[in-house]
């Protein structure tokens, strides 16, 4: 396994759109398992596939406490969203940045798993929020781009900042 390198906003490839994965292989499988290894140490509880600089419709994603409830998303879609709710997000390809977001607070979403089996699956809280995230990146969109494009301009000044103390 391996710890794999995130792109950090606002870097043009978290702009591209993910493919569709047409088979899942043992190669997947190694993506993700690479993935799940680099979301964990991070800390995190989602990262795409898209943030590591692989551009195929992959997520990986454990809200749960103990870090044992892995759920892996090929190829997700939304099926069904519901009402609205706001929450704080904050993203690895964005450090340090927390914003209020406004998303469904019901979901039905429907994805490969990684033996490449189609399941549905109903979320709300926090796993309902951190899958519309994750399936954002596929399509290219960081959470910040929910905001005012005067706080995308404060964010983006402010992260441009933060890499220039660390260099
Ligand atoms: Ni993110």
């Amino acid at each position: 396994m391996a710890l794999l390198p995130i792109i950090k906003y606002p870097d043009p490839r978290l702009h591209k759109v993910a493919k569709p994965v047409a088979a899942v292989t043992e190669n997947t499988r190694k993506l993700i398992r690479d993935m799940s290894e680099t979301m964990y140490a991070a800390p995190g509880i989602g990262l795409a596939a898209t943030q590591i600089d692989v551009h195929e419709q992959i997520v990986v994603i454990d809200v749960s406490e103990t870090h044992d409830d892995l759920i892996v998303f090929i190829n997700p879609v939304l099926l069904e969203l519901e009402g609205t709710e706001e929450s704080e997000e904050g993203c690895l390809s964005v450090p340090g940045i927390y914003e209020t977001v406004t998303r469904a607070n019901r979901i039905k979403v429907q994805a490969q798993n990684e033996s490449g089996e189609i399941f549905q699956l109903e979320a709300d809280g926090l796993l309902a929020v951190c899958i519309q995230h994750e399936i954002d990146h596929l399509h290219g969109k960081v959470f910040v781009e929910h905001l005012s494009h005067l706080k995308q301009t404060r964010i983006r000044a402010k992260l441009k900042k933060q890499r220039r103390e660390t260099l």
